[in-house]
């Protein structure tokens, strides 16, 4: 015998795909993706966001058939953002029962009827200035955001939203968000809070899809300090406590550390949003032929699930869904 007199020889669990298959810790499956959807005014649009290729704000009637498609490729779940026809300083639109969210839920209800539909609760989209909530010079008021809020999330539930899923990071939003819908009967629609979600620059090109970038000022005043991990898990405990059925991490690559003290602290459903920052780096390197996509695709996401999320948001949805499709495993 030649070579080294070895016992142990991990290779071994890789000599064919049918043994490394066998031995797999981690099995991403299209149950566990959430596909963002952009919502606009009018019929028959379908207007792609530049920086984000394959993503288009769509019209009512597109984001059927997007979701229709999405769910034959595996899809289960959409996540609604709208951009409103007119934007106030209050963004009294995020509450408006005829504005394109709330018209695309009751769609989606009626003809996608075995799609879970989250909502996306938050002003930025629908305030003129931008920000996050109601101003006063330039400070954002908190207690009086988490009323419109509640209003928002409340329209969403009557339109028929199964999660309402608040993104602003004000203080006290769930357990407002909560107590409303319950008092109007709707102790069935659950709450995924965007609850550990940081200040970061990975949200560029989404806020070129909804016209949300702050006219002044950044969220730095609401949203985390990309360098704490403690305040993660407080700002988890307290929108459990508040009443949150699952809890979301974003962004979800840079951020995996925090997802996997999460999962391991809490041991509750778990969410993590691959935001459109990570999209557009994966696009872009793709374009360039710097990468394989496909394979840079499920290798990001099988990460994500790696280090603790249940749920995963991400704009590769479709295309992750039909990869696994055709996967046997390598
Ligand atoms: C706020 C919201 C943002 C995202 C989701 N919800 C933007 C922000 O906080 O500025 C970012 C999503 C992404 O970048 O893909 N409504």
């Amino acid at each position: 015998m030649s070579g080294l007199d070895l016992v142990r020889r991990p290779r071994r669990l890789r000599t064919t795909s049918g043994i490394r298959s066998l031995v797999r810790e981690t099995r991403l499956s299209a149950d566990a993706l959430v596909y963002p959807l952009f919502v606009v005014e009018g019929h028959g649009v379908r207007r792609e966001i530049s920086s984000m290729p394959g993503v288009f704000q769509l019209s009512v009637d597109e984001a059927v058939r997007e979701t229709a498609a999405a769910r034959a490729d595996g899809v289960r779940a959409v996540l609604l953002f709208g951009l409103p026809g007119g934007k106030d300083d209050t963004g009294s639109a995020a509450a408006d029962p005829a504005a394109p969210v709330q018209s695309a839920i009751r769609a989606l209800r009626e003809q996608c009827a075995d799609v879970t539909v989250v909502t996306d609760v938050c002003l930025c989209e629908y305030t003129s200035h931008g920000h996050c909530g109601v101003l006063d010079g330039e400070r954002i008021l908190n207690d009086v955001t988490v009323e419109h809020l509640v209003h928002a999330a409340v329209s969403h539930a009557e339109a028929g939203a199964h999660i309402v899923a608040p993104s602003d990071m004000m203080d006290g939003r769930v357990a407002a968000i909560r107590a409303a819908l319950d008092a109007r009967g709707f102790d069935d629609v659950a709450i995924m809070s965007y609850a550990a979600k940081y200040c970061s620059a990975f949200y560029g090109p989404f806020r070129e899809a909804v016209d949300s970038a702050p006219a002044f000022g950044d969220r730095r005043t609401h949203q985390m300090d990309p360098a704490n991990t403690d305040e993660a898990l407080r700002e988890v405990a307290l929108d459990l406590e508040e009443g949150a059925d699952i809890i979301m991490v974003k962004p979800a690559l840079p951020y995996l550390d925090v997802i996997q003290r999460v999962k391991s602290t809490f041991h509750q459903p778990t969410a993590a949003y691959q935001v459109s920052g990570e999209y557009a780096m994966l696009k872009a390197a793709a374009q360039l032929n710097w990468l394989d996509e496909a394979r840079a695709m499920l290798e990001s996401l099988t990460a994500i699930h790696r280090a603790g999320a249940d749920i995963i948001i991400t704009y590769y949805a479709r295309e992750a869904a039909r990869a696994l499709a055709e996967q046997s495993g390598d």
